[in-house]
């Protein structure tokens, strides 16, 4: 099983001309509410990637979250470890994706600041813990820490870019990073490295294996495993909103239930992620197992 425990958002998706400069307001025919967030997203996309999820986060009792949830029913997540706080506003998501399909995503956290403590009993023994950075750190840490205890093994995604120490570092057994959050991650633990490959291996003398995202020219991993590296899907670029999510989903899902070797289930991450840019939106775009596989075997 893989727990996901991380935000839950409601997305506005606005596709612009142009995103608006300061003092700027730029007007688009219209915007789509879709579900969204790094941790639902990584949720629903391992799930469609034939995982068995279970996610741990918290939406307020309001309108807002009818979208999200709904996202989590039709995927098939289980949804137990959703806090429903009264009172309390479900986090929004403002995304604008420009013509080149670039975002540009402001979050509003509310409820995700209110995620309810990780358990044990949320963790499968010999599972798999997701998560990212948009509820408090703190609770993240306190969740490594629990998961160290169960068995479980985990997976962190550090978006958006927040500070982690060298001691939580090696506790994580994959981190997850895009070239721009590697970078900011080096300068922030004060380590040298240069080039994208040289930030991996630094980063993974501290202990994890570290996957770095190329977009779309790939990914590049390095850890105990020697250096992988793989390519992309070509696919026409609609919206890269959620990729990298649809990359961390499918991971775990393809290390998971289908306990693939690693280097096959980064080949399954980046081509689920391709695939996630070649509609508008996060969620609304991440392809099934099925489809994931169909496109690997089409070259
Ligand atoms: O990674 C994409 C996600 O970032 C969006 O769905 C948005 O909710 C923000 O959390």
């Amino acid at each position: 099983m893989i727990t996901v425990y991380g935000s839950i958002n409601l997305d506005v998706v606005s596709k612009m001309t142009h995103f608006p400069a300061a003092g700027e307001t730029v007007l688009t025919p219209e915007a789509l509410p879709s579900p969204g967030g790094k941790g639902a997203n990584q949720a629903v996309a391992a799930a469609r990637a034939g995982g068995a999820v279970y996610m741990v986060g918290a939406v307020g009792a309001d309108g807002l979250s009818v979208i999200p949830l709904e996202a989590f029913r039709e995927a098939g997540v289980d949804m137990r470890g959703v806090a429903v706080l009264p009172g309390e506003t479900t986090a929004i998501a403002s995304v604008m994706v420009d013509a080149a399909g670039e975002n540009r995503i402001v979050v509003a956290s509310n409820a995700n600041g209110r995620a309810p403590a990780l358990t044990a009993d949320h963790l499968a023994p010999s599972g798999i813990l997701l998560m990212q950075m948009e509820i408090p750190y703190r609770s993240n840490w306190d969740a490594l820490a629990v998961s160290k205890k169960r068995g479980a093994k985990v997976i962190l995604n550090l978006a958006p870019f927040g500070p982690v120490d060298k001691e939580l570092l090696s506790q994580v057994d994959i981190l997850v990073v895009n070239e721009g959050e590697a970078a900011a991650l080096i300068r922030h633990l004060g380590m040298d490295a240069e080039s994208t490959e040289e930030k991996a291996w630094a980063l993974s003398a501290l202990g994890p294996t570290v996957v770095i995202t190329l977009g779309g020219a790939g990914y590049l991993c390095a850890g105990k495993a020697g250096l992988i590296v793989g390519k992309a899907l070509n696919v026409e670029v609609i919206d890269t909103t959620g990729a990298g999510d649809a990359f961390c989903g499918c991971l775990a899902a393809a290390l998971d239930g289908e306990s693939m070797p690693l280097h096959e289930a980064l080949r399954f991450a980046a081509a689920g992620a391709s695939l996630a840019c070649t509609k508008l939106g996060a969620q609304t775009a991440y392809a099934s197992k099925d489809e994931i596989a169909a496109r690997i075997s089409a070259g």
